[in-house]
């Protein structure tokens, strides 16, 4: 009964960092312009990005749209940083293209 009561726990303890984890952005917002920086962005748009380069621009947008930008409304940031997520999953080009725009973003929120 002890045993399974402290499996119970560490399951639970798991979970709860597992969870944490979730939460947290992977990246900085300047992390995720290096990305730019890289030419990621123009790699997915002419379909050359891997699997896994898709993912870390995914996952770059998921953590900008976490975090507070140095300036702008939230709801406009949370809106641009929506279509550029949405974008990436649907591997809609069209639409990452209108969303990628540097200037309109930097503009508003950098
Ligand atoms: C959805 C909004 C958004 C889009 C789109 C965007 N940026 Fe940014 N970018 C930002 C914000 C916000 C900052 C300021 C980050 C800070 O100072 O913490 C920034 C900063 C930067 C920086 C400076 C990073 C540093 O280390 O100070 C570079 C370089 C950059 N962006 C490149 C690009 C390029 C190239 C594109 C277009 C392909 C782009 N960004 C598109 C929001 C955006």
């Amino acid at each position: 009964m002890k045993r399974m009561l402290l499996v119970a726990l560490v399951a639970c303890l798991a979970g709860v960092s597992l969870r944490a984890d979730d939460d947290k952005p992977k990246y900085t917002i300047k992390e995720a312009m290096k990305f730019h920086k890289e030419k990621l962005h123009e790699k997915f748009q002419k379909g050359q990005a891997t699997k896994e380069e898709t993912q870390t621009l995914l996952d770059a947008y998921i953590s900008m749209g976490k975090q507070k930008p140095p300036k702008g409304d939230e709801k406009s940031w949370k809106e641009k940083n929506d279509a550029l997520i949405k974008a990436v999953k649907d591997d809609n080009k069209e639409a990452f293209a209108k969303a990628v725009n540097c200037g309109g973003c930097h503009g508003a929120h950098k």
